[in-house]
């Protein structure tokens, strides 16, 4: 385990989160690269004997230092915006093991996709077929793509996460597909590479995966028939984790699951994981400033709120909240929700827990490392919190706290 009490005190890894706390300050985001790597080589383990690639996907952290970690594993890396394939670039990812998804691609981030050599572009409309193959020609180039297929399964999750359903802005329509690669398979500056889908994100159960990587698998088949041979499938991302007491299948489920759908086919399976990776793998740490009973009721106020952790605000998303002294001796014990200091009402953190704060103790927030800092704002002008690599016994500041001259920098005042 990554986050565990020793001596009554917790810890990433060997490193007490008191000294985190007391070199970096709080609030902080603090990540176990142990536990970055264990999820990883349990895709990798799962997957080991045919041909696949695990495309980390950089949305949910995006931390130079972790995608560091990845690179360093040997992983690919799934981007959606030109910023996020900077970032790859810059912590030595494999751009040959690049797949660039996302609806709105601009002109711009096309074409540093091609520059930069990925491995796929998956396009997710007709339009963006048409864009990208006029780029392309205009480059000397054959841009590698797949179509994201809309398979209309349902993930059954959070509905604001939920992108494989027919309403969905996500994907080309299910029916659309074998046309659109009729046509694609015609362009002068495109070549088909692959196929993708992605239904949806944090999946307890993998059986929506499942009857999505067969509907793939279907489709795959009619576009053989079609003469239109295909060298990767992309089945995306979307494995849950545990945030509470959630029955969660596990990575091999989702892996078999596929693995079986797909039976003997050649193709190159390429797996888009993200929360899977690094969600339990960091918290957020956060000291308490107040604590204030009330009449109907109790109040944690923390120096880290929505702008730093947003998920419990947007969601209403569980996570939990532990003492980093497991016992306060001066804490006083009650049900509270854990507020930070942001006008709003949505600025919570958790709500009804079981503590004993105490002003100045520390908590931490559990199961912050995925969607954490890559969601956080400046709202109410509030520098974001620092990031924190942990492995063994050693701390890596990954990125320090920001300053307020530093969020004013960018603004002017008119002078007229
Ligand atoms: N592939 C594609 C095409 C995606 O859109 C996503 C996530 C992933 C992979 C990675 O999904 P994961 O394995 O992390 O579930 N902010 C939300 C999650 C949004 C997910 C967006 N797409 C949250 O905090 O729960």
């Amino acid at each position: 385990m990554a986050f565990t009490y020793r001596g009554g005190v917790l810890c990433a890894e060997e490193v007490s989160l008191e000294d985190v706390a007391r070199q970096f300050g709080t609030p902080c985001y603090v990540y176990s690269r142990a536990a970055i790597e264990r999820a990883y080589r349990e895709y990798a383990d799962e997957l080991a004997g045919r041909p696949s690639l695990v495309c980390y996907s950089v949305k949910a952290n995006s931390n130079l230092a972790v995608l560091s970690v990845m690179a360093q594993l040997g992983a690919g890396f799934d981007i959606v915006s030109g910023g996020e394939l900077a970032r790859v670039i810059a912590a030595g990812g494999d751009l040959a093991k690049v797949v660039f998804s996302g609806i709105g691609k601009s002109e711009i981030e096309i074409r540093d996709a091609l520059q930069a050599g990925v491995l796929s572009i998956n396009l997710e409309s007709e339009q963006e077929l048409a864009r990208v193959n006029g780029i392309a020609i205009g480059m000397g180039k054959r841009a590698p793509v797949a179509f994201r297929v809309n398979p209309d399964v349902d993930a059954k999750t959070h509905p604001y996460i939920s992108t494989g359903l027919k309403q969905s802005k996500f994907g080309i329509a299910y029916a659309d597909a074998e046309r659109l690669y009729r046509e694609a398979a015609r362009l002068p500056g495109i070549r088909l590479t692959g196929i993708g889908c992605h239904i949806g994100s944090l999946m307890n159960d993998s059986a929506p995966f499942v009857a999505a990587t067969q509907r793939i698998v279907a489709l795959l088949v009619r576009l053989e028939q079609a003469g239109i041979a295909l060298a990767h499938i992309d089945l995306g991302g979307g494995m849950g984790i545990r945030y509470k007491d959630e029955a969660q299948a596990p990575i091999a489920a989702f892996v078999h699951g596929a693995l079986d759908a797909l039976g003997q086919r050649k193709e190159k399976v390429l797996l888009d994981p993200g929360r899977s990776i690094v969600g339990n793998a960091g918290i957020l740490l956060t000291r308490v400033e107040y604590v204030k009973p009330g009449e109907a009721k109790n109040f944690v106020v923390v120096d880290a709120a929505m702008n730093d952790l947003l998920r419990p605000a947007l969601y209403d998303a569980w996570h939990e909240i532990r003492q980093v002294r497991e016992t306060e001796s001066d804490g006083l014990a009650g049900v509270y929700d854990v507020v930070g200091p942001i006008c709003e009402s949505a600025d919570f953190l958790a709500r009804e827990r079981k503590l004993a704060p105490r002003p100045g103790g520390l908590l931490a927030i559990m199961s912050a490392g995925a969607y954490g800092m890559a969601m956080s704002s400046n709202y109410n002008t509030r520098p974001r919190p620092a990031e924190v690599l942990v492995s063994g016994g050693e701390m890596h500041l990954a990125r320090r706290r920001e300053t307020t001259q530093e969020l004013l920098a960018l603004e002017t005042i008119p002078q007229w």
